[in-house]
């Protein structure tokens, strides 16, 4: 069954006309952010990784201008795309350009997050479904690009909010009562044991999520998720 009740759609909240977060702005503007990614070909690439005990030799730091150039080694099987959400990307290995943003670890997508989106760290929430009177701060912010076939596994935290800057994203969506921490890839899901993956992905709501969707995910509810086309770009805060 899906569910869209925790998605609100069509933001355009760029306060920046005529930026686009293709990679030609993104190139433009921030080129030298850097993210541990994982190259390796044969494990699909889990946001920070080596923090839930997956091998930190795979990862190694990358610009973002080098994961923006490189198609090669993120797409190994050419063909793969998943746009029809139909499971088409197996196959196919995807790396994911994930990091935390503030002024110090990455100045350069801070300074597009804040002239952009109007997004700093520990500034309120500027997400145009946010009431102007909201009384919450952001605590940390995020920046992905990724291709299809890119994602997080199940995990949870605070209460946040992600909004799609271009591409699409299908998540999975779990209760606090069936929240669980997972090194489960939603891509490597269907090579998984029935119960692994009943044991992430079982009875959770399942959206999808267009450039312009907020989707709110709330307090230490569990959450997966999957890029479904190539350059898929978010920006996406925890607050309270
Ligand atoms: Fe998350």
């Amino acid at each position: 069954m899906a569910y869209r009740t925790v998605s609100a759609h069509g933001m355009n909240n760029s306060r920046r006309p005529g930026f686009s977060w293709q990679k030609e702005d993104l190139l433009k503007h921030a080129a030298a952010a850097r993210a541990l990614v994982s190259w390796h070909n044969l494990v699909s690439h889990i946001p920070y990784g080596s923090d839930f005990g997956l091998d930190a030799s795979l990862e190694q730091p990358v610009t973002l201008e080098e994961f923006l150039r490189s198609c090669k080694r993120r797409r190994i099987d050419e063909g793969a795309q998943c746009s029809s959400g139909k499971g088409a990307v197996r196959g196919s290995i995807a790396s994911y350009f994930f990091v935390a943003v503030d002024d110090e670890a990455q100045p350069e997508i801070a300074r597009v997050f804040a002239e952009v989106l109007g997004l700093v760290v520990g500034g309120p929430l500027t997400f145009p479904c946010f009431h102007s009177s909201c009384p919450f701060r952001t605590t940390t912010l995020q920046f992905a690009v990724g291709d299809a076939g890119s994602g997080s596994p199940m995990h949870f935290h605070q209460d946040a909010v992600n909004l799609l800057l271009l591409g699409k994203k299908r998540w999975w969506l779990r209760p606090p009562s069936m929240s669980a921490m997972s090194r489960l890839h939603p891509l490597d899901a269907v090579n998984c044991s029935v119960e692994e993956v009943e044991q992430c992905y079982s009875g959770a709501c399942v959206l999808e999520q267009e450039a312009g969707d907020v989707v709110y995910i709330p307090d230490m509810w569990g959450h997966a998720v999957l890029n479904l086309e190539n350059h898929t770009v978010c920006a996406a805060t925890e607050f309270a």
